[in-house]
Parts: C-alpha cells; structure tokens; sequence
C-alpha cells in the first residue's frame, strides 16, 4: 500500500510517500523560515500564499524521488488540524481535489496524532502503552498512547507553548525567527546556572531536589508555584505547562540587566532559560510515566529536536529505568512522512474523508 502524506498546517510545506507502514519512499518540504524571519514569527496571510506556490512542486518532488506516479498512490493522508487555518485549507484543499479528480481515498489526520506516530518511522519502535511528550510551536501536551489510533490528553500548556516560549525569548534577545534552534546553539556556549530562572510546577505534590524528584502528595494546592532550579520544588500532580511566566521572568532580567548597564550574557540567558524549560518538560514526563505506570517514554514535535532536552530526558529516563525513544531531528519537526504512517493506521479505523469536511484549528484528540 503506497500513502501520499501532505502536511502544510504552519509554515512548511511538505510532502512523503510511505510504503505500508515501515518503508519511507520520500520526504520532501519546502521551508519558509526565510521569508518569515524577518517578521520574528510566522505571518499566516504569507505563510498560505507560499503555500500555494509550494504544494504542486512538492508533491510532484515527492511522486519522482518515491519513483511512483499519482495513479500509483493507494491513500492520500493529509493534515487537517490542528494549525493555521489559511495554510491547512491549501494542503486540505489540494488533497480533496486530486482525490476527487483520481478517485483515490483520501483522510484528514490530525497533526497531533502524525507527532505522536513519527517514532514509528524509525526501525526501532516502541511498544504501546507509552507516554508521549509532544512539544513544538503550537502545543505541549502529554498523551497516554494506548494503540496507533487510540490517545489520551493528560496534561497540555495552559499558556505559551514551549516551541511559542523559545520564539518569543529569541525575539527579545534580538535572535532570528525560528528561535530554538537559535537559543539552543547559544546556550551550548552559556552557563545554564547563572541565571535563577522560575519553573511553574503548577501548585501542589512533587519536592525537586537538585534534579530528582520525590513525591510529596498531598500539600494543598496553593495555585500556580514558581521556584528557582536550586530550591526545593513543589510540583502539581497536574500534568499542565505554563511557560508565560517564565518569558515574563527573562523579559526582567533583561530589562533590569539594562538598566543597571550590565551586558547581556546571551549564551547564559539562553542556556538558563533552556534548562529551566527541561526541566519542567522532563519531570513531568515521568511524572505521567509514574502515575500510570507505564515503562516506555516518546518524544514528538520541533522541539524535541533540542538537544538538551534529548540528553537530559534520557538522563532521568536511565534513572527510572525508563525507555526513551526519539526520533530523528527531521521528523520531530513537521513532515508529510508522520502524516502518511497516521494516514497507514487510520484508514484502517475511519472511513475515508468526504469531500464536505473541513479543517480545524484545535486538536480533536
Ligand atoms: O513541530 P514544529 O516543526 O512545528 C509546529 O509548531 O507544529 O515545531 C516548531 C517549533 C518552533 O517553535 C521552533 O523554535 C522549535 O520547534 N524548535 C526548537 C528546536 N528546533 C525547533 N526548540 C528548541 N530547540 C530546538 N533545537
């Protein structure tokens, strides 16, 4: 079974062919970090029309380097949220067209569920149940994965997003859009303990002792909680994220720096920022992991490409005896390839798409 996967739900524009559920035929994308840089952010108005000017080479680019032609294609899968409503109608749009026109099924996948199954383009794949830690521009949440089309939400960003938290402190720091990328490269230069950055654990339960969490159930639960790294820590049971207050605090230190006619450090800002951001994304991991007692850890979205947050995830994860799987840079950000193995396994759950159905902005899942 040959799947055509089509992802356009932000600002790249992407295409794959999947053979079955385990050979990757192609993966080709079309980036728009160029034209969006110079805003500090995605500009949705742009970010559709590139897309339109980008959809038909891509998927053609897709077809040759698969060596397969669309009469070939067995499924189209292609994201139907969540994302940019402008740039999700194009891919949406131009998957229902060619479905229509060649009559080959197509399916609307939701871009949460292509992160959640982008492990397995790996050949090392995990076993369900796992935890799945997904975080990039739009999102960070924890899901229990039960099967490849069964998930459960158990914590997301109340706020900012962390991907949103790296963009937005770069931007403040005069770094180029996308930010993490950016801010990580400065912080392998900086000091991560310099600067005291808060961590919100989010009200009750968890004491942080440099690094190690043990459990202290049961305080009452005071609202939102922000510590320094070297305090002990109390954390929420909740599995909830909220980074606001943390850009808020790296706004303060930089307008205080100034102020005083202190240089900013940018490599430690960055690399105190980062870790107070880790720390927070892995602790709660295997928070999750804990509770449901549950032995196998996944990492999805852009910002699982951080490097710090790959190494210390499988710090902790190697402390709890726990089993990490990541997969490679490229498909932790966005790609047509999640999309054409979520496309494989729902196909084989959901009737395919009708031609009356829509995109959306908020995951369904
Ligand atoms: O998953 P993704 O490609 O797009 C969506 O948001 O769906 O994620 C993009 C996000 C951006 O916010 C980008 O700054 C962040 O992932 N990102 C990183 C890194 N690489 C990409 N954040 C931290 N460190 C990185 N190395």
């Amino acid at each position: 079974m040959l799947t055509l996967g089509i992802e356009t739900s932000c600002d790249d524009t992407a295409a794959a062919v999947l053979k079955d559920n385990d050979i990757l035929l192609s993966s080709v994308l079309s980036s728009q970090d160029q034209i969006h840089t110079r805003f500090g952010g995605v500009v949705p108005e742009l970010a559709s029309r590139k897309h339109l000017e980008a959809i038909v080479p891509i998927v053609q680019e897709a077809l040759d380097r698969a060596s397969v032609t669309l009469k070939e294609i067995d499924l189209i899968a292609v994201t139907q949220g969540p994302g940019l409503i402008g740039s999700l109608l194009v891919g949406f749009c131009y998957a229902k067209a060619i479905s229509y026109v060649t009559r080959i099924p197509y399916i609307g996948i939701d871009h949460m569920v292509g992160h959640l199954l982008a492990v397995f383009l790996e050949e090392d794949k995990p076993e369900f149940p796992y935890i799945a830690l997904i975080v990039s521009g739009g999102t960070s949440s924890i899901y229990l994965a039960q099967s490849h089309t069964s998930f459960s939400l158990l914590g997301r960003t109340r706020d900012d997003a962390a991907g949103e938290a790296f963009d937005k402190v770069a931007k403040l720091l005069g770094l180029p859009y996308p930010g993490g990328p950016r801010v990580s490269a400065e912080a392998r230069a900086g000091n991560s303990a310099a600067i005291k950055f808060p961590r919100a654990w989010l009200g009750r339960s968890l004491s942080f002792h440099g690094g190690h969490v043990s459990s202290n159930l049961g305080t009452p639960d005071t609202g939102p909680s922000l510590a320094s790294a070297s305090d002990t820590m109390v954390a929420d049971e909740s599995l909830d994220f909220s980074f606001s207050g943390l850009k808020t605090a790296v706004l303060n230190h930089c307008n205080q720096s100034r102020q005083k006619d202190i240089p900013l450090q940018i490599p430690d800002i960055c690399a105190s920022f980062q870790e107070a951001i880790v720390d927070v994304l892995v602790e709660k991991t295997l928070h999750a992991a804990r509770q449901h007692n549950i032995q196998t850890i996944v990492l999805g979205g852009g910002v699982s490409a951080n490097p710090r947050l790959r190494e210390s995830m499988l710090d902790r994860c190697q402390q709890e005896k726990k089993i990490l799987f990541v997969p490679r840079p490229s498909f932790c950000t966005d790609n047509g390839a999640m999309i054409a193995m979520a496309g494989f396994y729902y196909a084989r759950k959901s009737a395919p798409g009708s031609y009356d159905q829509d995109v959306y902005s908020r995951s369904q899942i």
